[in-house]
């Protein structure tokens, strides 16, 4: 089991653009320090909000050692709380979602309102203060209609995003929508071959039959530098939707931590079900027609998102062993859209379905081949691999920045 220090060692002495290390992908130690220098200090995607409608709907996630639940309140705001009951450390919800009035804990009934306060805890003597005792919180903010939560004292700073997210996402309504189907799965595999696996398409013509109907796997065709450089196909699609009054030019974080940009789909595709045409009769939000394409957005290291004409989907990532990830996905529709009436389940969902099982079984062949001694790290190509290559750096760059040893600890 790998330390700190070893982990930092491997880190520097990566070969740049080659996949990484088998101890990076798999080792226990190195998993811990991913949790600790990343997962516990970044952003993370928890829910859309729209997953929580009213007053005392929760959710529960799990981010490596936390607990957490993010609640709406009776005041319509969401907020993120440690799901850890501050009497004797009982986890205070156990399901994974629901309602709820107060959250009461199951052991021995303390009770906190929306907004965390404790407001009963039976025979707990006079001098027991209650006000000391509110749940702990964690950061919480809603960019747009999703919501993100830090475990950080201090988080880093968001607002670039939240800018962003607020022009891009406004057109989806994504406030105006409700949650059409969820699907959580286990991959075995370390979270940064899941992340990897999203951020190529090298591997669709060979995974994806019925993604690749409708989303291209030519890079040339998807090739984005800048708001104003990219393939002829994208641009034009830029200027016809932005002309429509839709946000879609290529806009990243200075690292590539994350990356909105409005793609066409092929052949004027509307949505990605296995007929190409429109899989919801009711359009999202001011979405002023089907063929606008996906708005892709991602962030690392947890999420990533199609944001189409007539449906929005989520993708959380949250890891749950060295190599083991959950992999959640949520269909948002909009919220007057009828289920039977104006879409059809099946439809909506089968072609993400089947992407994510042929994107499951990937990962856990790959990470099978990693945990051979005979695996050794291979080259990323640079036309096919580009996004891999920008992961692995945001990745890299910073576990070197926050494992570093501080100058007094060099010194020594
Ligand atoms: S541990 Fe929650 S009430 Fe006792
Ligand atoms: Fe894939």
């Amino acid at each position: 089991m790998l330390s700190q220090g070893d982990t930092y060692a491997q880190i520097r002495s990566r070969k740049p653009d080659f996949s990484l290390s088998r101890e990076l992908y798999a080792d226990p130690g190195v998993y811990q320090t991913d949790l600790e220098a990343i997962w516990y200090k970044e952003w993370i995607f928890a829910v859309p909000a729209c997953e929580l409608a009213k007053p005392g709907a929760y959710a529960t996630m799990q981010v490596g050692a936390y607990p957490v639940v993010v609640i709406r309140g009776k005041d319509m705001r969401i907020r993120a709380f440690h799901n850890v009951c501050r009497h004797r450390g009982q986890r205070l919800c156990a399901k994974v979602s629901g309602s709820t009035t107060n959250l009461v804990c199951p052991y021995h009934q303390w009770t906190y309102d929306l907004e965390g306060k404790l407001i009963f805890a039976r025979d707990m003597g006079e001098d027991f203060n209650p006000q000391a005792f509110g749940l702990k919180k964690v950061h919480c903010v809603d960019l747009s209609g999703v919501i993100y939560i830090c475990l950080a004292a201090v988080p880093p700073p968001i607002a670039d995003l939240a800018k962003t997210a607020m022009t891009y996402l406004a057109p989806s309504g994504l406030g105006d929508a409700k949650v059409a189907f969820t699907s959580s799965i286990i991959e075995n595999g370390n979270w940064k071959l899941v992340i990897e696996n999203n951020r190529e398409c090298y591997h669709c013509g060979g995974s994806h039959p019925s993604l690749c109907r409708t989303f291209s796997d030519n890079p040339k065709m998807g090739a984005m530098d800048g708001p104003h450089s990219a393939s002829p196909e994208i641009l034009e699609h830029w200027d016809r939707c932005e002309a429509a009054g839709l946000p879609s030019r290529f806009v990243h974080h200075p690292a590539f931590q994350w990356r909105l940009a409005r793609i066409p789909l092929l052949n004027n595709a509307e949505s990605y079900t296995m007929s190409t045409k429109a899989a919801v009769a009711r359009r999202m939000g001011t979405m002023p027609f089907n063929d606008a394409g996906s708005l892709l957005m991602y962030h690392y290291p947890n999420t990533w998102n199609h944001f189409l004409g007539d449906h929005a989907i989520t993708f959380r990532v949250l890891p749950v062993s060295a190599t083991q990830t959950e992999v959640t996905t949520t269909w948002l529709v909009h919220k007057d859209a009828v289920e039977g009436v104006d879409y059809d389940l099946k439809t909506l969902t089968e072609v993400w379905l089947a992407t994510n099982d042929e994107d499951r079984q990937v990962v856990e062949e790959n990470q099978k081949g990693i945990l051979s001694p005979a695996y050794e790290p291979g080259p990323y190509s640079p036309i096919q691999e580009e996004g891999v290559i920008q992961f692995v750096d945001w990745y890299c760059t910073l576990m070197a920045d926050r494992l570093a040893p501080q100058p007094a600890q060099a010194a020594e």
